[in-house]
């Protein structure tokens, strides 16, 4: 019996070696492990074994049994990765491509409008103290519009006074800047705001804004229109008109708010097919803006007698969903593919 055994090991062995194809390996299985191996034959002579000798030899075939199984597998798996790997035209695994979100395209084409009329890109800090959030921007503790601005604080207290919090708008740029850098400057500042809103399809507790500012001898509000008309006309249409509405802004004196002329009906308010755009208003409000009130040009330490200033700051989301005609804000933060994809280039 012992010598079958190993005449039947020696010659599973070669098989083995001799046998490249899955269907070879199959045939192996029935040949060594099938109903009419030698294998089952020598299990059927178990029980004529003297009682002494049939545990042994139950245990030396069965364990024969096992690295036939373990072989034949091993083998299977080996040479299914080889097929794999030497099949050249084997299609490779797909991955999506990703693309800028539209906030990140539409901000960037900002910001180079204005790079083309000389301003600077500066970002400013997402974490803010109280002073250039507020104070610095002629907003003082007890004042009124201080209530919509009052955003997430940091439980951590400032480095000169007050505290640290999430900066409510992207003005305080103004102040970094003003304090570091003599005038003439002309400097865009893009980046993150965070308010205390409840979210719904025209509010967000964090949105993007666009601060832009203009410090320097003689300047005035005519400038500050030329600018925007400028930036509105290659933004969104060479034929759109602005209209400036006085407003109030803490920091900016005279104020105002500017409306574009609706990019859909251009303004025409046609009665019958009511724009659902402008909702036949013909204005589409699209910023804030106004001449840099001399309480903050002299916070940050500029003579207000000789240097005047405008700024304007406008909401990134507002002027993507004036563009393209989107009507609900959360649509930008959801990541729903479908959206996303329309505005990939
Ligand atoms: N900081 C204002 C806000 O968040 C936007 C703004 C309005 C900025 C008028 C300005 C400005 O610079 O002149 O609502």
């Amino acid at each position: 019996m012992q010598e079958r055994l190993n005449q039947l090991q020696e010659e599973f062995k070669k098989d083995l070696q001799g046998s490249k194809t899955t269907k070879e390996l199959k045939n192996l299985k029935i040949k060594y492990l099938g109903r009419k191996s030698t294998l089952t034959q020598l299990f059927a002579q178990i029980p004529a074994l003297p009682n002494d000798q049939k545990g042994l030899w139950g245990k030396k075939l069965n364990l024969f049994k096992v690295k036939i199984n373990l072989a034949l597998e091993n083998n299977v798996k080996i040479e299914d990765r080889e097929e794999e790997s030497l099949d050249l035209t084997f299609p490779s695994a797909s991955c999506q491509e990703g693309s800028r979100h539209i906030l990140t395209t539409v901000n960037e084409k900002i910001c180079s409008i204005f790079e083309r009329l000389g301003f600077a890109v500066i970002e400013g800090s997402e974490i803010e103290d109280e002073w250039h959030n507020f104070e610095a921007l002629n907003i003082p503790l007890e004042h009124p519009s201080r209530d919509s601005f009052d955003t997430f604080y940091l439980d951590l207290p400032a480095k000169d006074k007050g505290k640290y919090l999430l900066r409510s708008h992207t003005s305080p740029s103004q102040i970094r800047i003003m304090k570091k850098t003599k005038p003439p400057l002309a400097v865009i500042s893009p980046g993150r705001v965070y308010r205390p809103d409840e979210v719904d399809a025209t509010h967000s507790f964090m949105f993007h804004q666009i601060e832009g500012f203009v410090v320097g001898e003689a300047i005035n509000f005519a400038h500050l229109k030329g600018t925007l008309l400028y930036f509105a006309q290659e933004f969104f249409s060479c034929d759109v008109e602005l209209r400036f509405r006085p407003h109030f802004f803490p920091f900016t004196e005279p104020s105002a708010e500017v409306d574009m002329s609706c990019i859909m009906c251009k303004g025409k308010k046609n009665k019958e097919t009511k724009c659902s755009i402008c909702k036949n208003k013909g204005w589409l409000e699209v910023l804030g803006c106004g001449m840099i009130h001399p309480n903050v040009l002299e916070a940050c330490g500029i003579n207000a007698k000789k240097y005047q200033g405008f700024a304007f700051g406008m909401g990134v989301e507002r002027i993507v969903m004036l563009k393209y005609s989107i009507d609900d804000i959360r649509l930008f933060y959801e990541n729903d593919i479908r959206f996303l994809k329309q505005f990939s280039i």
